[in-house]
């Protein structure tokens, strides 16, 4: 299993708000959501564009392209078009710095 590694401080993510990041040339998308920062792969499984470029709605995130939804904690989608899962990572704040396990 690979180890936790930082990706970003805690302070580059907006409250409530989306960052990209990229570890080991697997793109990320950090979410801010009610305190808590999660780890998804940052592509929609619906056409493969950024999540990072949506938005958060009501703890989900929301493709920009045609609106698919995928659950924060478990990647798993919550409004068409998309069917399929996008898949999460393990994240952690450790003094400000957010480190994720591929
Ligand atoms: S590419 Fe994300 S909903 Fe279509």
């Amino acid at each position: 299993m690979s180890e936790f590694r930082t990706v970003a401080r805690l302070e580059e993510i907006p409250d409530n708000g989306l960052h990209p990041v990229e570890l080991d040339g697997v793109s990320i998308v950090l979410a801010s959501s009610e305190g808590e920062v999660l780890a998804l792969r940052d592509q929609c499984s619906h056409e493969e564009f950024p999540l990072s470029d949506g938005e958060l709605v009501n703890g989900q995130v929301e493709c920009i392209l045609h609106g698919a939804r995928f659950d924060l904690r478990t990647g798993a989608a919550k409004a068409l078009p998309a069917v399929r899962p996008v898949k999460t990572y393990e994240c952690r704040v450790v003094d400000g710095e957010i480190q994720v396990r591929l």
